[in-house]
């Protein structure tokens, strides 16, 4: 019979008398437990080697558990230390008694917790007694400690009662690992195949450009997948799924025609609010909702010309019969810089040729971009998250023209019952709020926020056709993807870990 050679090795190192764990097999082929794991898989299939499986339990102790290991628990240096000052003939006060066991921090606390838990004594408003029959030595938890450190983990070798352990670890002391363990014994076959002699076999793992020119794949053993071998699990760095799904963003918008934009995070509340005819009097302009910048406060500069436009048009609203809000308008107000709240602030930018110069209808950019607001952090809020801006500029746009770009933007997602509700924007007319129905709990989620730009906030920046406009929420469209429920999963410190990892990309 001809075998690979990895299989012969294990073959040949394998014993009908006694099962031999992979470790020992891999220690006496000197191939590394994965192989030796394949190998013996292979040998099972062949009917060559019969292989069990054991649960094996290792019991280590955690960095507290080895301190008191050392230094004895702290409810014994407490009971100790209750004995010495007397309190087993009369209550001593528990100062005395922490001071005489020299427990600091923490360990006090758990010293009283676990004192009359264990029936050492009683604690009563501050006194300590101390009950002279029982015996630290005979403390099971304590014993147990120092056997796991004399057994170095083997629990196998170790007798110590469930409860106990159950306890320890509870308390953070110990902790239990499960790996599993095979172990392979040679079959009567395998001892007859052995005994009748097994020719090793070289066999290619690869097929090379060498063995393709040279014939000789012909007459190679090529080595077969076991696919059901256990492989070592390597977490590489993967693209976060919000980085992710933001790229799919662009390259949707791209596809559709649009153009990115980008610009500044901390911007003057000129561009983020007051070209959206924003007045100065609004409630999202106070500091509740907006984070100022300490350094600068201020921006220097601002087009004048615009200044001036954007100005008139907030006391006097445009056009004929147009109203303003006749409340006083600031300059200075207008400099101050602030983490914008949206990347409307961009449009308004582009819009205003500030960015790069006039443009000419029809046009449509966007942005994929970080905003700051706030907010009470909840399963939906969060002080900072990425904005799906984007605008369309035409001649002739109408409310069909918006809805139907959200069906065809929202469908490459696999999203198809978006819904729309009114909603008032001061710098849009109509405007819409979008809304989505969450994969799992069913619950309309808003998603983002739309309008049509009125002629208020328009005419000031140069502009004289129609813009359709939106803000949608990047992590919403995540969880409608996915069906997150709290935001909190795909941002920031509480973010799980495994979930990113294992959650598939959908496309
Ligand atoms: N700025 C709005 C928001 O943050 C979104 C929006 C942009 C709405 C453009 C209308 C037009 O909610």
């Amino acid at each position: 019979m001809q075998l690979p050679h990895t299989q012969v090795a294990v073959l040949e190192a394998a014993s009908a008398d006694e099962a031999r764990t992979v470790d020992a097999l891999a220690d006496a082929t000197d191939l590394p437990p994965e192989t030796v794991t394949g190998a013996v898989f292979e040998l099972e299939e062949a009917g060559l080697v019969a292989v069990t499986e054991a649960v094996d339990e290792t019991i280590s102790l955690t960095e507290e558990g080895t301190t008191y290991a050392r230094d004895s628990l702290p409810e014994t240096r407490f009971y100790r230390g209750a004995l010495e000052a007397g309190a087993d003939e009369s209550p001593v006060e528990m100062g005395q008694v922490i001071g005489r066991a020299n427990l600091e921090g923490p360990q006090v606390n758990i010293a009283l917790s676990n004192y009359a838990r264990k029936g050492y004594g009683q604690i009563d408003s501050g006194e300590v007694t101390a009950d002279p029959d029982t015996d630290p030595d005979d403390d099971a938890e304590a014993r147990a400690l120092e056997t796991l450190t004399a057994s170095d983990g083997d629990a196998v070798a170790v007798e110590i009662a469930d409860d106990v352990l159950e306890q320890l670890e509870r308390r953070g002391l110990l902790e239990r690992t499960e790996s599993t363990v095979r172990a392979a014994t040679l079959t009567e076959q395998g001892v007859t195949e052995l005994m009748a002699g097994i020719e090793s076999a070289e066999t290619v793992g690869q097929v090379t450009p060498e063995l393709l020119t040279s014939g000789d794949w012909q007459d190679a053993e090529f080595a077969e997948y076991n696919v059901e071998a256990d492989a070592e699990v390597v977490d590489g760095g993967s693209v976060h799924i919000l980085r992710q799904t933001a790229e799919r963003v662009t390259d949707v918008l791209v596809g559709m025609g649009f153009q990115e934009m980008d610009g500044p995070h901390a911007d003057a509340d000129f561009w983020i609010n007051d070209c959206l005819f924003m007045p100065q009097d609004h409630p999202a302009r106070t500091h509740w909702d907006r984070f100022a910048l300490e350094r600068p406060t201020h921006i220097d500069d601002l087009p004048a010309a615009l200044v001036e436009r954007v100005e008139r048009a907030h006391h006097e609203g445009v056009g004929d019969d147009g109203e303003g809000y006749n409340s006083p308008w600031d300059e200075e107000f207008a400099r101050a810089i602030a983490l914008r709240g949206h990347t409307t602030s961009l449009s308004a930018r582009y819009l205003s040729g500030h960015e790069i110069g006039e443009l000419e209808p029809p046009q449509r950019y966007f942005s994929v971009e970080k905003v700051y607001r706030n907010d009470t952090l909840d399963p939906t809020h969060l002080l900072e998250f990425f904005q799906i801006e984007g605008w369309v500029m035409a001649e002739d746009l109408s409310v069909r023209d918006l809805m139907g770009t959200f069906e065809e933007f929202y469908a490459q997602f696999g999203i198809h019952d978006i819904e729309f509700k009114p909603h008032y924007n001061p710098y849009t007319e109509p405007s819409f709020e979008l809304f989505g129905t969450h994969p799992t709990t069913g619950e309309l989620v808003e998603i983002g926020n739309s309008g049509i730009f009125r002629e208020e906030m328009l005419e000031p920046l140069g502009v004289d056709c129609d813009v359709m406009a939106w803000g949608l929420a990047l992590e919403r469209l995540l969880m409608l993807m996915y069906g997150f429920e709290d935001i909190r999963d795909i941002h920031g410190t509480l973010c799980d870990l495994e979930l990113l990892r294992e959650t598939e990309v959908t496309y």
